[in-house]
């Protein structure tokens, strides 16, 4: 464990030459683990080809042994090295989505270390759109694993302070490079199917794959009670805020009764809640994440919001269930995942 993180403050203009983008790069060649932003979430970086960097990642966020991480690359020749073949299905994807927010499952060669996989024949690959990652990676020279920055189980990070919150003092370092864009995680697709399928909704939606993929569809594991997802992050507990969070799919006035009914029996409520939502209700302690008709600026805010609810300031979490579509998609995912309870009127 590092007894101090080194950080790094970087301003608009990034190249591979910058001195932090050099240090930081230095202590990933020395198989060390640093956190840069991504256009989705902060992602916690280490050399994909060191069993050892990437012992260091699980370590630092706890995260269980067999959930496999994302290989980060800044060059298409990079993917080449690290799979036995890209199908033209996946070809197609890369040329029209990447950089991007879609992370592509393909057959492993077994160049990246063995943790990176957990076992695994399939190795989950994307190109981030964010200046300072593909910078990062260009000064590494090596493809870069990297799962989101947090404490495994807690929202992901959405600024460098969110990334310190959870890992000061056991990572070597964070580039802050301002508040992530999209919010949300990349969309992990599996390429090995002969239809691709969706095993976790993320930034690059249904809609936008359809013109290429009609018969895409989402993992039905994701819905159903019970069943097993194929993407093995999926089954575990997450995003979970301090205090526990109960969706809530109704409209005003069944909203403004659960919001009732719980301070009656003296439960300190906190709300998350659109704009149009919160205008709506009678209720201080609510934190807006954007517009119902917005849902990418809903996506954006929304670990952000989750991570300012504060266990000595409400007992319960009231939220706001959003439209399904589109980036909603992912936001559901999400919240359905942090929720403990779900009300539906
Ligand atoms: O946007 C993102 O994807 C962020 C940024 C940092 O790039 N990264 C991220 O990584 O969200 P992480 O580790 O938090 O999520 C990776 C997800 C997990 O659900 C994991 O199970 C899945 O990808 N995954 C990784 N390799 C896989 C594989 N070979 N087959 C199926 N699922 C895989
Ligand atoms: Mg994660």
């Amino acid at each position: 464990m590092n007894k101090s993180t080194q950080h790094w403050k970087l301003s608009t203009h990034i190249s591979e030459y910058d001195e932090a983008i050099v240090e930081a790069a230095e202590l990933l060649k020395q198989q060390q683990v640093v956190a840069f932003p991504t256009e989705t979430v902060y992602g916690l970086g280490g050399d994909a080809t060191s069993a050892t960097a990437v012992q260091r990642i699980f370590d630092a966020k706890g995260r269980p042994a067999d959930n496999p991480l994302i290989v980060h690359v800044a060059d298409q020749s990079h993917v080449e090295e690290l799979v036995t073949e890209i199908p033209p299905i996946a070809r197609k994807l890369i040329e029209q989505f990447w950089p991007g927010p879609l992370t592509l499952i393909l057959p492993s060669n077994g160049t990246a270390a063995e943790n990176v996989t957990a076992g695994l024949s399939t190795i989950a690959i994307r190109m981030p759109d964010h200046p300072v990652a593909l910078s990062i990676l260009k000064a590494a020279g090596k493809p870069l694993a990297a799962p989101s920055a947090n404490r495994s189980g807690r929202p992901s990070p959405t600024e460098a302070v969110h990334v310190a919150q959870d890992l000061d003092g056991r990572i070597a370092g964070i580039v802050d490079g301002g508040p992530t864009g999209v919010g949300v995680e990349s969309t992990v697709l599996d390429c090995t199917a002969r239809i691709p399928i969706i095993l976790r909704p993320g930034g690059v939606t249904k809609e936008d794959l359809q013109p290429l993929i009609p018969e895409v569809i989402v993992d039905p594991a994701l819905a159903a009670q019970g069943s097993k997802p194929k993407s093995p992050g999926m089954k575990y507990a997450h995003y979970a805020p301090e205090a526990p969070l109960w969706l809530v799919d109704g409209d005003v006035s069944f909203f403004q009764d659960q919001i009732n009914q719980l301070q009656a029996v003296d439960k300190r409520v906190g709300v998350m809640a659109s704009h149009e939502l919160a205008d709506a209700l009678d209720h201080s302690r609510t934190l807006r994440c954007g517009s119902r008709n917005n849902l990418a600026e809903v996506a954006g805010n929304l670990y952000g919001a989750l991570r300012q609810f504060k266990k000595a300031d409400v007992d319960v979490i009231l939220c706001e269930a959003f439209p399904d579509h589109g980036v909603g998609a992912a936001v559901m995912n999400r919240l359905s995942k942090a929720a403990v309870q779900k009300v539906i009127q």
